[in-house]
């Protein structure tokens, strides 16, 4: 009966996966998959992806204690807690990423990406997802936590090297020492380089999160040195590659289809719809991983406390039976109430503001000022990471 075999780690469906969640969806809605190290059931329909992500009392974001939280380690987070330490953590975050407060970082965006594509548009080939839109990203949330926004680079490459892992572990058939020890140096180096900043909270701007976070007011409940390291790193990982992962599918799915690179040119205040769509065409976080915390079952397949359930959001967005024409990219489409881009229930995603900004200056910026995009490889290839839906590299000419 299982004769399914869908594999997130073969390089073959990764790089097409759409046609694996059709067949999932109709199928196989919970799927357990064979020969993986962990007990992983993967979950494709939109109603079951929505249910499990509001009920995180069956479905826990927390690992088992014997395991490495998500392979953050240390350096695990909110997204790895439950309530009611889940709902104290995300207290202190909540309003510096409100929308008010975002809206706040728009001049800022609006410069950053134009002094960016000043130099891109002289050299006219260039990675459409390092040097534009990880760029941005990257030296955007540097400078919301107040960190040197000149260290981009170094932010840069921790954060693909990490979000390559993110939900791995679910699917591999091996245990895999030498890439485990590799991401464990990254959180190390990492977590070195914001002790520094926490340590010296008052050399940080006036503003930024970090120091608001560090200074909190005398009698409030203060955060931990450790605890602001891993909110610190919580935001760099979470703000970097998906958001670059999405200005970077926006100008993939967009040059794919050269009747909506049109319609964009021709109108680049599309740019919010042409997001939205994005977001729910191409999801840049594609899956997300929860613990039963009891035994259940779904669509007649057993699962025990402690399976790991994989949600595949990009699924979830395609699924016919709640949107139209689910499969065709239509940049006008403009935002889609039930698209589960961001997550759903207590971890809904604290970034959407801020992505959602950047992603619209990002792409319009780049549209206003290009005649025409090429794109130098018509099927890029992608890094495989089930919890990333990321490029290896987006080469592209320009013509300004
Ligand atoms: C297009 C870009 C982005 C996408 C698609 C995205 C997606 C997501 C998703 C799906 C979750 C839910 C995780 C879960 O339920 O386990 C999440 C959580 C989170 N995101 Fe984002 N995100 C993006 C950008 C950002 C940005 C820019 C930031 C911060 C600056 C950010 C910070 C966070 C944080 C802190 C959480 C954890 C919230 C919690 O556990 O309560 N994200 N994100």
């Amino acid at each position: 009966m299982n004769d399914f075999g869908f594999d997130p780690l073969d390089p073959v469906v990764w790089q097409n996966p759409w046609p694996y969640f059709a067949r999932g969806r109709d199928e196989f809605p919970a799927y357990r998959h064979q020969d993986t190290l962990a007990r992983s059931v993967s979950v494709f329909r939109h109603e079951d992806v929505s249910a499990i992500l509001k009920d995180w009392e069956t479905f826990s974001s927390s690992s088992p204690a014997d395991m490495n939280e998500g392979g953050l380690g240390e350096l695990a987070s909110l997204m790895a807690e439950d309530p009611p330490e889940h709902t104290r953590l995300r207290d202190h975050v909540r309003g510096a990423f409100s929308l008010a407060a975002v809206k706040g970082y728009a001049a800022a965006i609006e410069r950053l990406a134009d002094e960016i594509l000043d130099e891109l548009l002289e050299r006219g080939t260039f990675d459409a997802a390092a040097d534009y839109a990880g760029q941005l990203t990257a030296r955007t949330i540097l400078t919301v936590l107040g960190l040197p926004a000149s260290d981009w680079r170094r932010i840069r490459e921790w954060t693909v090297r990490g979000a390559a892992n993110v939900t791995r572990s679910h699917f591999v058939r091996e245990a895999e020492p030498e890439a485990d020890r590799s991401v464990e140096a990254i959180f190390t180096e990492m977590a070195a380089y914001l002790d520094g900043f926490v340590h010296q909270a008052d050399a940080l701007p006036d503003g930024s999160l970090l120091r608001s976070l560090v200074q909190a007011a005398p009698g409030a409940d203060r955060l931990s040195p450790r605890e602001l390291r891993a909110l610190a790193a919580l935001t760099l990982l979470a703000g970097n590659e998906t958001t670059t992962t999405l200005l970077a599918g926006a100008v993939l799915t967009l040059e794919q289809r050269p009747n909506q690179a049109r319609a964009l040119r021709a109108e680049p205040e599309l740019a919010a719809s042409a997001v939205e769509e994005t977001l729910r065409f191409r999801p840049p976080v594609p899956a997300l991983p929860r613990r039963a915390t009891r035994n259940l079952t779904l669509h007649g397949v057993e699962i025990a406390k402690d399976d790991n359930i994989v949600v595949w959001l990009a699924s979830a967005n395609r699924d016919q039976r709640v949107f139209s024409e689910a499969d065709q990219f239509d940049i006008r489409r403009g935002l889609s109430p039930q698209a589960i881009s961001f997550g759903r229930g207590v971890h809904t995603c604290l970034g959407m503001p801020l992505a959602r900004l950047e992603g619209r200056i990002g792409l319009e910026r780049l549209y206003r000022r290009t005649r025409a995009i090429e794109l130098l490889e018509p099927s890029p290839p992608l890094v495989l990471a089930p919890g990333v839906y990321a490029f290896e590299r987006l080469p592209v000419r320009v013509t300004p």
